[in-house]
């Protein structure tokens, strides 16, 4: 099988990428450099044997997106070429709709054009909104999003949605990551977040390298263990495997709308990623405990049975894991 995978030099694009070129899998990978590096191909070379066929090419450029359908038989797309940054997407929405939304649908009516009709799009937790419950299953239906970046993934669903109903030889899943973190064992691939990173995780690795001075915590006094925001941490490399059964998943079953919670099913605070990581790898990580960021929860966390009972898939790295691989990955970089 032959996949086009949008994004695929990106942090989840990446490790998903090494886990499908490992289950056999033919990776074509479209990517703009937006946020990741054109050497990340030499390093799914290095992890697998293989080197993907990369373009470096824009969704919005639609012209050359044909072109690559043109000239290559795709069977299936992976799709997580998408602008991620909540703040930022507050301060330049139309930049997101525009980015967003205008390349997915270029990229579907390509798809329908050249009869490729199976897709998996990389969807995200933010759009259940606040359900008022923590722990989210998949019943709950979509919610009120927030800002700009999760209006598009939560549009992104209803326009797949729609084209299902239009047409119901398409085969769509939907996969809710919650909140990757981790990098490849061999600390070859990872996140390279540019400038001052937005999460948590991003921002711990800048304070143990002693490029940041202190993590600052948003809040101390929300509802949960230890005051701090409790979150569901899944490693990227389960993350990856998720795509490779949700795929199998899609050439098996045939068409029809798939959607699946991708979550560890735990909630850890801030404060217990932070003593994590202090743990495993040793080092001390400043922080001090700021205001409450705007927009944020107290709590919430996956409900993924419904992946392992339909995918038989279940995230397996621990916290520890994730915090040792992170760690690993950032080392190398200097
Ligand atoms: N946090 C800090 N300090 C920081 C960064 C984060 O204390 O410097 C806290 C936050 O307040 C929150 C937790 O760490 O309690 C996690 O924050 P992240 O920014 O890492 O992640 P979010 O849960 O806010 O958002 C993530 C993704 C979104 C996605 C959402 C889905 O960034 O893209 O999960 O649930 F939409």
């Amino acid at each position: 099988m032959r996949v086009l995978v949008t994004g695929g030099l990106g942090f989840i694009g990446s490790h998903t990428v090494v886990e499908l070129i490992q289950n056999g899998y033919d990776v074509i990978i479209i990517d703009n450099l937006y946020n990741s590096e054109l050497d990340v191909k030499d390093k799914i070379k290095d992890i697998t044997g293989i080197e993907p066929k990369v373009y470096i090419k824009d969704l919005l450029d639609k012209k050359e997106i044909e072109n690559i359908f043109k000239e290559n038989k795709i069977d299936e797309v992976i799709h997580f070429a998408g602008y991620k940054a909540v703040g930022e997407s507050c301060k330049e929405p139309l930049k997101y709709y525009n980015n967003n939304l205008v390349g997915t649908i270029n990229l579907l009516d390509i798809m329908k054009k050249y009869n490729v009709k199976k897709i998996i799009f990389s969807s995200s937790a933010t759009v259940y909104g606040n359900p008022g419950v923590p722990k989210y299953s998949e019943s709950l239906g979509r919610g009120k999003t927030t800002n700009p970046y999760g209006n598009t993934k939560s549009m992104i669903e209803q326009i797949l949605e729609d084209l299902y109903k239009s047409d119901n030889i398409w085969s769509i899943g939907l996969l809710r990551y919650f909140n990757p973190i981790g990098a490849h064992e061999s600390g070859l691939i990872g996140e390279k977040p540019v400038g001052i990173p937005n999460n948590l995780m991003p921002y711990i690795l800048k304070v143990a390298s002693g490029e940041l001075e202190y993590l600052r915590v948003f809040g101390n006094d929300y509802n949960t263990h230890d005051g701090t925001g409790v979150r569901d941490y899944i490693h990227v490399v389960d993350l990856g495997k998720g795509h490779v059964k949700a795929l199998e998943k899609l050439e098996k079953s045939g068409p029809g709308l798939y959607i699946y919670n991708f979550g560890s099913e735990k909630g850890y605070s801030v404060l217990d990623l932070v003593k994590t990581f202090e743990k495993v790898n040793n080092i001390n990580i400043n922080y001090k405990i700021v205001e409450r960021r705007p927009g944020d929860l107290d709590e919430y966390y996956a409900d993924s049975s419904k992946a392992e009972k339909e995918l038989g898939w279940k995230a397996e790295k621990t916290l520890e894991d994730m915090c040792r691989d992170s760690w690993n990955f950032m080392k190398k970089q200097k």
